[in-house]
């Protein structure tokens, strides 16, 4: 036997025994977006490198060693996308869909990250990802964590909870940016390799470290909400009132920093203590500067995404989610005329039960491992056709799931008497 050819890692099948949490997730998604109004765009898996550059950041983790970048045929660097954002705000500035319109946004995908894999953390991983183009908040800010918590409820989803926070805008993130090199520096001895090397690109990523060591050093940094301008000031706490007029519970934490550069003022997340180290489910915020950044007009926009590896993961550990709904009719036909008129007979079956699936015996068998399969597949009914049956113009229908004997019914009159028993 040659040798097998292994997945890449950090990248995974879903089943289709584990689909109907997936499908489940992304129904009730759907339908929470549907409700607010959001409309799903698609855009490429590809981009140019630039365009995640621009808008990540140079000194992110992301661009700096997670990317899956290449030259194509042509010699352009070409990267699978790390996220979506980046995308969205290229598709609205490429097909002029700015120009003071405003949009809400929803794609749902796969991502690619170079990162060290774990439960959780993958290198191939799906988001449903929203933005609101246009929007300059904070009543959209609101709304779209209303949304988040609706389809957390929807889900059944309890140990979340969500963390705000305001980065302010570009200049007052500047200010605070060099007070945290100052107070860096002067405690360089206790910063580890990460922090150094972040010490002069992205500082305030510094805040975001995991490493135990680092958390005095982190504790007694300046605060940005000590910098933060009036009118960021002023955002958040609109955005607070109105969480709490909505009864929903969050916390501000002045270290939520995120992990891309294009944020400003509002940032959130959810977190969860049920899935271990890698405990956000969603994360986004505001990034009023992204899309002049990009050579669009000046749009103010906010957003998020959630990793759907994590939401299922959640799901699945509630409350049991229905399977998805297996076959209603499994037709068993055994020799040549009984299995043509099979086949006509699945397709008006499948004419006259739009929706429901109907499985047509393949590959033959005699009648006792067909009816083998027929039981197998989950169907509520079998359709017997042999010889003796056709000659008499009928089938036989027999229940697979409940009590109740075999029946022979006309064959002009199953489409309408199995759309009756279902
Ligand atoms: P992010 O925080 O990088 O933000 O990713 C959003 C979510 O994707 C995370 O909260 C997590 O649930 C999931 N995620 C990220 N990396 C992985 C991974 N390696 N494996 C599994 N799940 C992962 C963004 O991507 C922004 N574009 C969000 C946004 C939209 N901000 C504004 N609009």
């Amino acid at each position: 036997m040659s040798k097998q050819i292994q997945p890449v890692r950090g990248m995974n099948d879903v089943l289709p025994a584990e689909i109907g949490v997936w499908q489940h997730v992304e129904r009730l998604a759907r339908a929470v977006f549907d409700s607010y109004g959001y409309q799903e765009v698609r855009v490429p898996i590809v981009e140019h490198t630039e365009l995640f550059k621009r808008s990540i950041g140079e000194f992110t983790d992301i661009v700096e060693k997670e990317m899956y970048t290449f030259q194509d045929v042509g010699g352009d660097s070409l990267t699978l996308r790390p996220e979506a954002t980046a995308g969205i705000a290229r598709c609205a500035i490429s097909n002029g869909m700015l120009r003071g319109a405003r949009h809400k946004l929803w794609c749902m995908g796969p991502m690619f990250r170079h990162e060290r894999p774990q439960k959780g953390r993958y290198r191939q991983f799906y988001q449903i990802d929203l933005e609101a183009l246009g929007f300059a908040g904070p009543d959209v800010d609101l709304e779209l964590i209303a949304l988040t918590a609706r389809l957390w409820r929807e889900l059944k989803l309890s140990r979340v909870r969500l963390m705000i926070n305001s980065l302010g805008t570009p200049n007052a993130r500047a200010a605070y940016r060099e007070r945290l090199v100052q107070y860096f520096q002067a405690r360089q001895a206790e910063l580890d390799e990460d922090s150094l090397r972040r010490l002069g690109g992205n500082p305030l990523r510094i805040l975001d470290s995991k490493n135990p060591a680092m958390q005095a050093v982190i504790a007694d940094a300046p605060l940005l909400s000590e910098h933060l301008d009036p009118e960021s000031q002023a955002h958040l706490a609109a955005l607070s009132a109105g969480l709490t007029a909505l009864g929903i519970s969050y916390e501000v934490n002045p270290r939520l920093v995120r992990g891309l550069d294009y944020y400003s003022r509002t940032v959130f997340e959810w977190v969860t203590d049920a899935l271990g180290a890698q405990d956000a489910v969603c994360s986004g915020g505001r990034y009023d500067g992204l899309i002049a950044q990009l050579g669009g007009e000046a749009t103010p926009a906010i957003g998020f995404a959630m990793g759907l590896e994590r939401v299922v993961a959640l799901v699945a550990q509630g409350e049991a989610v229905a399977a998805a709904a297996g076959p209603e009719v499994y037709i068993v036909a055994n020799g040549e005329r009984p299995e043509l008129r099979a086949a006509q007979l699945a397709e008006q079956l499948r004419d006259a039960l739009p929706g429901r699936a109907v499985l047509l015996n393949l590959g033959g068998g005699n009648f006792k491992t067909q009816l083998r399969r027929a039981d197998r597949s989950g169907a509520r009914l079998a359709l017997i056709l042999g010889d003796a049956e056709l000659d008499r113009g009928v089938a036989a229908v027999k229940p697979l799931r409940s009590e109740g004997s075999q029946i022979d019914c006309p064959l002009g009159e199953l489409p309408a008497r199995i759309a009756s028993f279902l």
